[in-house]
């Protein structure tokens, strides 16, 4: 069994639906995780519910990431922020996996349970046998005082507010920087200089502006979206801080619109999805501006060549894509916050050519609470 959907909690606002209300907010709900976190004169955030002191964050040797869903995906782009600002070897995986796997818990890892609704059954008994284990797990949750807020031995809240629509938009994103906000805490009192400090910082203080942009070109999104809403299937493709943006952007695109979705590492292509790619399967590729630009621009080249149709996110218009989404660019580390933006108005806007029932999809449920 569910928890019942609550729409009555809060008005819509204008909006036709909560999703677009979430997704629109989305510039305030990031302005309100930073605030009050950054400290400017050391450089870094201030993370008052996280209860661990700079010597117990100096000796953690990994850090493991749990959650399910659209926050199991939030907790990858955690894992790379925390391994590329922090460099802490860090990884995410499904909680309701490990939790089933007799999971060997390490004294020297610092383990992270990801949540929105803080209800999620599968992250709880995760939390739970870490906690009976003798496991270190801190939170990043949005509902505060829920029972993974409660069991965690301190975390960082999300700050996103109430999001009613069952597909997660806004929670998403700021659970991404809520993860960098972590990242730069960890990095700074570790080996991370004040310079990459202030650059981070100023990168995410540029990030409500930007998704303001992102948003203004929701006519062309939702323009495209007619291109694509006939297609069976979708490929997503990225590489590295791509990667996890493309698992997100799949799954909305198929929990919201019912069109099938696969998401795929751009590197792995070659050895076997390529066998799929013909026009009727349109592929959309993360392709950001980073050191690995050629190498993407290679994979849709191979996509090209066989007739593959291709709609880009990128921060330039690719030559090989047929349509390309322009998104702001900011710091490396932090542009896969920003990429996945677009896509969530892509996948409304193709449910909504679809007539389908946006806020709540069949067969799910916002918050799964019992096994
Ligand atoms: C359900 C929802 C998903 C959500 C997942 C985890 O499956 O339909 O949208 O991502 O639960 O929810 P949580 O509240 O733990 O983030």
């Amino acid at each position: 069994t569910t928890v019942e959907w609550e729409a009555e909690s809060y008005d819509m606002g204008g909006h036709d639906t909560y999703m677009h209300k979430e997704i629109s907010e989305q510039p305030d709900a990031v302005d309100r995780v930073l605030r009050g976190r950054i400290d400017d004169r050391f450089s870094t955030v201030r993370l008052d519910g996280l209860n661990l002191d700079a010597r117990d964050a100096r000796t953690i040797r990994r850090i493991k990431i749990l959650g399910c869903g659209t926050s199991y995906h939030a907790g990858q782009i955690g894992a790379q922020l925390i391994e590329e600002i922090a460099r802490i070897p860090a990884d995410a995986e499904p909680a309701s996996e490990f939790r089933y796997r007799n999971p060997v818990v390490d004294p020297d890892t610092l383990y992270v349970a990801v949540s929105q609704s803080g209800e999620t059954y599968d992250v709880l008994a995760a939390v739970q046998e870490l906690k009976r284990k003798g496991g270190q797990v801190l939170g990043v949750v949005n509902v505060v005082g829920s029972a993974i807020a409660r069991e965690t031995d301190g975390g960082v809240y999300v700050h996103a507010g109430p999001e009613v629509c069952v597909v997660s938009t806004k929670c998403f994103t700021n659970t991404t920087v809520a993860f960098a906000l972590l990242a730069l805490h960890l990095g700074r009192i570790r080996d991370l200089s004040v310079a990459d400090g202030k650059r981070i910082i100023a990168g995410l203080r540029r990030l409500p502006e930007q998704i303001t942009e992102i948003l203004a070109g929701e006519d062309e999104v939702k323009a495209l979206a007619g291109n694509y809403a006939d297609a069976k299937s979708m490929m997503f493709i990225g590489r590295v801080r791509g990667c996890p943006v493309a698992r997100e952007a799949s799954l909305k695109l198929k929990e919201v619109s019912y069109i099938h979705a696969e998401a795929y590492p751009a590197s792995e292509l070659k050895h076997g999805p390529l066998a799929l790619i013909e026009p009727a399967l349109p592929t959309v590729a993360i392709v950001p501006d980073d050191e690995l630009l050629e190498k993407n621009r290679a994979a849709l080249e191979e996509i090209k060549a066989r007739d593959g149709r291709i709609l880009a996110v990128a921060h330039a218009p690719q030559e090989r894509a047929d349509h390309t989404i322009v998104v702001p660019k900011n710091e490396t580390e932090l542009d896969p916050i920003l990429m996945g933006i677009p896509l969530q108005l892509f996948a409304y806007h193709t449910a909504l050519a679809l007539g389908r029932d946006i806020d709540k999809p069949r067969n799910l449920a916002k918050s799964v609470t019992v096994e």
